[in-house]
């Protein structure tokens, strides 16, 4: 293992390239702290049960669900991610992702995890996972899907998804990551093709092909959960135009109807359910990519911050998630919308909060924008460099940690990858 002093991250753009281990092992370690205090108890209707957890290895949505389950009694966790080693140039670091540091920290300890690091749109990673299984005697009782992706192959086609809108451009005052000032956007408009292309990658293909992977061979446990992640957002009009009512929304509601057509399958197989779980925003590498949201989740922080509004993290949904589907006497049911999904957005959504940010998007001037928005951009960079284990406080940037710890068989982890 090689140890080096990593003091600030190599970055292109925004992107980052590096990430710092021992950030992201903290991050990591404090996450399954809170899970496990807020599990004090085991549930008794997660014990013993196993999840297939798509798209497990950032700290986003995917890995903060699976660390809730398993704190809150859940036996077996496997996950799969698109995660690559830490690459080297000479002697310095090149690239390295935070999934492989949260994948190590996970699995150190805790042999309940098993990760498959490789491309869940592929048959073959699909073929290994359900070979695995079968050979382990193990079935699945909850599916997250939570695949976050811009690109898809399948059978020789590849995809590419979009972040355009329908109609007519859309013209909006978004907020600049740099220079933190408001500034005008144009995003283009989608044509059918580019709607079709990000249907195919972002909508539920994948899933209903895992789905119908586990159902035909026997591996769905009896009263198996099919839950995709998804989100809807607020009807402020430029993000609902960007997301709900843009192309990302027409895969989310093919995603909606995904769930909904395995909900009978699942249900006449082997009596269980399937439903999309609606989150709400937070911060992740999305929320820079894609336009206006970066100024929406900075408001979003700031009111939070102001007192005007409460944020929740990825880790206080996956307890949520937990609690709705496990907790006593089924909340999932009451929890449900009029068109049958889970709804876990209800604190972003609060009207009082939705009316000062609608306000706050009201009164914006190009250039510098309200105290409120600024405060939250302030925070949103903070939170960003933490995704990559960087700024993480406790942490020692000075010292010498090891970047490249292996993860292989031993580990369980399955590298389909290298
Ligand atoms: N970020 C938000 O604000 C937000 C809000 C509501 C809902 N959601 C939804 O939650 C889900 C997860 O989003 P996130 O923000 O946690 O994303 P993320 O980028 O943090 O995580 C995505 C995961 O997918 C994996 N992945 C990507 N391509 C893959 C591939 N080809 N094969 C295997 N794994 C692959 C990544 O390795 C990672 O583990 C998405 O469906 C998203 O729409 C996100």
């Amino acid at each position: 293992m090689t140890e080096l002093v990593l003091e600030s991250p190599r970055a292109r753009g925004l992107f980052v390239l590096t990430a710092h281990p021992e950030g992201c092992r903290v991050l990591a370690q404090r996450q399954i702290e809170r899970a496990a205090a807020a599990f004090e108890k085991p549930l008794s209707g997660a014990q013993g049960k196993t999840a297939l957890v798509l798209g497990s290895t950032s700290f986003g949505y995917g890995s903060s669900t699976a660390i809730a389950l398993r704190q809150a009694g859940f036996e077996r966790i496997i996950g799969i991610g698109y995660e690559t080693a830490p690459a080297f140039r000479g002697e310095k670091l090149a690239m390295s992702s935070p999934g492989w540091y949260l994948t190590d920290t996970l699995h150190a300890g805790d042999e309940a995890f098993q990760t498959y690091l490789g491309d869940a749109f592929a048959a073959t990673t699909r073929d290994r996972v359900v070979a695995d299984l079968r050979a382990q005697g193990v079935a699945i009782d909850l599916v997250v899907y939570s695949v976050a992706a811009p690109r898809r192959s399948h059978l020789g086609q590849e995809w590419n998804s979009s972040l355009l809108v329908m109609g007519e451009p859309l013209e909006v005052l978004g907020l600049a990551y740099k220079s933190g000032e408001l500034e005008p956007i144009r995003v283009e408009a989608a044509d059918a093709l580019a709607v079709e292309n990000t249907v195919r990658v972002m909508g539920g293909d994948d899933l209903e092909m895992w789905v119908s992977a586990l159902l035909y061979s026997g591996l769905a446990a009896e009263g198996m959960t099919v839950t995709a992640l998804s989100y809807i957002g607020p009807e402020l009009e430029p993000l609902r135009r960007m997301y709900w009512d843009g192309a990302l929304g027409a895969a989310k509601k093919h995603i909606d109807a995904t769930t909904a057509a395995l909900d009978a399958r699942v249900a006449a197989s082997v009596g269980g359910k399937a439903f999309t779980v609606m989150n709400p925003a937070v911060v992740t590498a999305a929320s820079v990519a894609i336009p206006a949201m970066l100024r929406y989740v900075s408001d979003y922080l700031g009111c939070d911050d102001a007192g005007k509004g409460v944020y929740a993290d990825p880790l206080d949904i996956g307890i949520d998630f937990t609690r709705a589907l496990y907790g006593e006497g089924e909340p999932w049911r009451g929890q449900l919308d009029e068109a049958g999904r889970l709804r876990l957005d209800g604190r972003e959504l609060e009207p009082g909060l939705q009316a000062t940010i609608a306000e706050l998007w009201s009164e914006g001037e190009p250039g510098p924008p309200p105290e409120i928005t600024a405060q939250g951009l302030k925070r949103f960079k903070r939170e960003y460099a933490m995704l990559y284990g960087w700024q993480v406080e406790g942490v020692d940037y000075s010292a010498p940690y090891a970047v490249d710890p292996e993860l292989g068989e031993g580990q369980r982890v399955f590298d389909l990858l290298g």
